[in-house]
This record gives structure tokens, sequence and C-alpha cells, in this order.
């Protein structure tokens, strides 16, 4: 089996975090692979948010803790959706593109094989697409220099893996090959 294939198959979703921060080579390397995967005529409407600073991704915890207390569904007290991960990328896409969605999951497909390449763990966050356009996360958006008129696709967490995952099994009948 070729080194790409064997890198899609052995990838993980990785929940536990070291806290030692990657390399900015590495985090350059992860984002040009993101930026070069498939997108809509060309469109490229993907925009990467990438969190560094702890303070910075407290207070992105905060906000969230504060809405879903808000909506009245409160988290626990040390509830961190991001694992602790050291980064964060927050991937939006331009809501007036094709399929903002659709290019931004490619780009994320993209993030997560291309640091599993390099020895990094990731993980799909998906918590913030549920809050994304409350009040609470207003301000915080225009902070974080989200571009205006930019829907959440998701959030990526990064960091060298302190754990290792487990594929579960295939689902059966999921393919029709028809000759
Ligand atoms: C659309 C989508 C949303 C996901 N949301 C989350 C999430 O919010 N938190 C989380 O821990 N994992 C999330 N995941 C990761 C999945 O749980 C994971 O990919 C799946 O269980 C298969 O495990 P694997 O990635 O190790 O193969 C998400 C994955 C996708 C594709």
């Amino acid at each position: 089996m070729n080194e790409i294939l064997k890198n899609i198959l052995s990838r993980r979703s990785i929940r536990k975090f070291k806290q030692e921060q990657i390399k900015d080579e590495e985090l350059q390397s992860i984002i040009e692979a993101a930026k070069y995967a498939p997108s809509a005529m060309n469109q490229q409407s993907w925009h990467f948010t990438v969190v560094q600073n702890k303070e910075v991704l407290s207070k992105i915890v905060d906000s969230i803790k504060l809405a879903y207390k808000n909506l009245g569904e409160p988290k626990p007290e040390n509830f961190n959706p991001f694992y602790d991960s050291p980064t964060l990328i927050i991937v939006t896409g331009d809501e007036k593109a094709i399929a903002p969605q659709n290019d931004g999951s490619l780009a994320i497909g993209n993030i997560l094989l291309a640091a599993h390449s390099l020895g990094i763990g990731s993980c799909w966050i998906h918590i913030l697409n549920f809050i994304f356009n409350r009040d609470e996360f207003k301000d915080l958006k225009r902070e974080l220099g989200i571009p205006e008129g930019y829907v959440s696709v998701a959030a990526v967490a990064l960091g060298y893996k302190d754990m290792e995952g487990k594929a579960a099994p295939r689902k059966e009948g999921t393919v029709n090959i028809i000759k």
C-alpha cells in the first residue's frame, strides 16, 4: 500500500494532547495542504483562523459555555470541547460562495490528513456551528478577525498526541458497484 493510502487509513481522531506547541513549519504545511483542497468553481471560499494563544482559547470556551448557559443547557465548569489542544483552527466559509460547507469540509479533510502525516493529532470539533450566530459570539468573531458574512464550517483541535486512537469497524453495505 502506498504512503498516502496508509496515512488515510491510519488517521484517528485524537482527544488528548500534549501541551507542547506544534512547530510553525508544521502549522504552515498543514495550512498549505488545506488551501490546496478542491473547491466549487475554485472559489476557495474558506477562511482559517488559527488560535494558539491560551487566553484567547479560554475566551472562546467561555463564550461557548455562556451561550449554552443562556440556552438553558449549562455545561460543567471544566468543559472544554477542544480537549485542551494547544492549537485550534476555526474554519469558516463565505456564505455567498456556491458551496462553503463542502469547500471548508474538504479543506478540513486535508488538515486532518496533513497533520497525521506529520505525527500531529487532530480532531474535528462541531460545537461552534450550534452557536456561531448567537449574540454571545458577535464581538468575539470580530476580535478573532473572522470575516463578515462567513459561516462556521467547523473547528479543528491540533497538537502532539497524548493517546492513540483505534478505528471502529467499517459499516457493511455502504458500497454498490455496478459494472
Ligand atoms: C462532521 C463531523 C463532526 C464531528 N464532531 C466532533 C466533535 O464535535 N467532537 C469530537 O470529539 N469529534 C467529532 N468528530 C470526530 C468523529 O467523532 C470521528 O471522526 C469518528 O468517531 C470516527 O473516528 P476517527 O476519526 O478516529 O476515525 C466529528 C467528525 C465529523 C466528520
